[in-house]
């Protein structure tokens, strides 16, 4: 561990207390997600209601799930898993308006990084998403538990946090570890809710910081392994590109305001974008 890193607290609860809080905040409290990128959720929605059994994990308000159902056009049974039931209460309240008949949802509560005996489904899963969850997981651990969900043969997709990306962007800041991949993360929306903080890092002129979450980053060959390792074989690995419109008005948010260097900004403008993750299709074997 990083000698100016201070832990205080332990993370297992942490992000359910947080994700329980984010579920019961306003609409200007937004995640950085490709599923905010209207064009990648309406194909990746389209996606998963081709298949007929099928599973989100990390459901967040329900904006990936009520693209699906609408997208739906034949018997569908999804499988709605998340670690905060006051994410999954909202999603269902979003999804209550979609529902069809064809259509079937199940909520299950679950913390997908814990040893979990995986019989809570009656059949397996043909297709199963986590998108923006594994910063959060014991990444080990979950892919277990998802390839446990799944057939043989059933597509499995994930996003990542860009090692690559984070090692460039982040290299001059006190809260992001780059031996372990690791954001020491911290926001306006921690402080206003009064979380109680993980632990705290030394800022710039060393006084101590608050952090409340850990956030985990990969790089590609990282996620070829874990895959590997977890008896998925690797289909598709794309980056995901943050159009410039969209982190302004995000980093001009209420709670996600940042002032960027100019070093920053001119990597912005060097990528065309902000590459902040890995989206990745995997088949399991
Ligand atoms: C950053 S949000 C992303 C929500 C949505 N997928 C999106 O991209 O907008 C992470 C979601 O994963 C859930 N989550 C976090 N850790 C989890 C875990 N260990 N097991 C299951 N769900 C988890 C959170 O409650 C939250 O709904």
């Amino acid at each position: 561990m990083r000698k100016n890193i201070r832990f205080v607290g332990s993370s297992n609860r942490s992000p359910e207390i947080y994700y329980d809080l984010a579920a019961l905040s306003s609409e200007d409290f937004a995640f950085l997600s490709p599923i905010n990128l209207p064009d990648w959720c309406l194909k990746t929605a389209k996606w998963l209601s081709k298949s007929s059994r099928i599973g989100e994990i990390g459901v967040g308000k329900g904006k990936l799930a009520c693209l699906t159902i609408q997208c739906a056009s034949n018997d569908l049974y999804f499988a709605l898993i998340d670690i905060s039931s006051n994410m999954l209460d909202v999603t269902e309240k979003n999804i209550g308006h979609l529902k069809k008949s064809f259509v079937t949802t199940r909520s299950f509560k679950l913390d997908i990084s814990t040893k979990t005996e995986i019989n809570f489904l009656d059949d397996k899963l043909d297709k199963l998403i986590a998108v923006n969850v594994l910063q959060d997981v014991e990444i080990n651990q979950s892919l277990t538990n998802m390839r446990a969900l799944l057939n043989k043969g059933s597509e499995i997709r994930l996003t990542f946090i860009s090692k690559e990306t984070q090692d460039d962007f982040l290299k001059d800041d006190p809260n992001y570890d780059s031996s372990e991949g690791i954001i020491y993360a911290s926001s306006s929306f921690h402080k206003e809710k009064q979380i109680t903080p993980l632990g705290f890092f030394k800022d710039k002129e060393g006084g101590e910081e608050p952090f409340y979450r850990i956030n985990r980053c990969y790089k590609h060959d990282d996620i070829c392994n874990l895959l590997e390792k977890n008896s998925f074989e690797l289909k598709t690995i794309e980056p995901i590109i943050y159009p410039t419109h969209y982190l302004w008005q995000r980093w001009k948010s209420r709670y996600y305001s940042i002032s960027l260097t100019e070093r920053q900004f001119k990597l912005i403008e060097d990528w065309g974008g902000y590459p902040d993750g890995w989206d990745v299709i995997a088949t399991a074997i």
